[in-house]
């Protein structure tokens, strides 16, 4: 799978998104995820990002390591507000945005 790693939050620009053909990478609150078992590794939202926030998960850096799990732990962990996991939605667009992060996401100090 692709991970979105740190340089996504607070930024948000979603170029990844009009690039995924299975639309697998979900907004969350101050950042987006990707969904692991839905990403079919094509790569093609990798280069699309201004900032450099996504990598093939052998090459994210160090020191956004635990992004790897924190993007599956969006699906599998029940968010702030609800009860259920989002388990695996199929598609992104019809959820919109969701408004919720993980707690690695949403414990980071403002970026930006
Ligand atoms: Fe975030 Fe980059 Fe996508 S900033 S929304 S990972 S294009
Ligand atoms: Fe989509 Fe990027 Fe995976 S474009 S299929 S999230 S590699």
């Amino acid at each position: 799978t692709y991970v979105i790693a740190e340089p996504c939050v607070d930024v948000l620009d979603r170029a990844c998104v009009e690039e995924c053909p299975v639309d697998c990478i979900y907004e969350g609150g101050r950042a987006l995820y990707i969904h692991p078992d839905e990403c079919v590794d094509c790569g093609a939202c990798e280069p699309v990002c201004p900032v450099e926030a996504i990598y093939y998960e052998d090459d994210v850096p160090q020191q956004w390591s635990a992004f790897t799990a924190d993007n599956a732990a969006f699906f599998t962990e029940p968010l702030a507000g609800r009860a259920e996991p989002l388990g695996a939605p199929g598609g992104a667009a019809k959820l919109g945005r969701l408004g919720v992060d993980t707690p690695l996401v949403a414990g980071l100090e403002e970026q930006g």
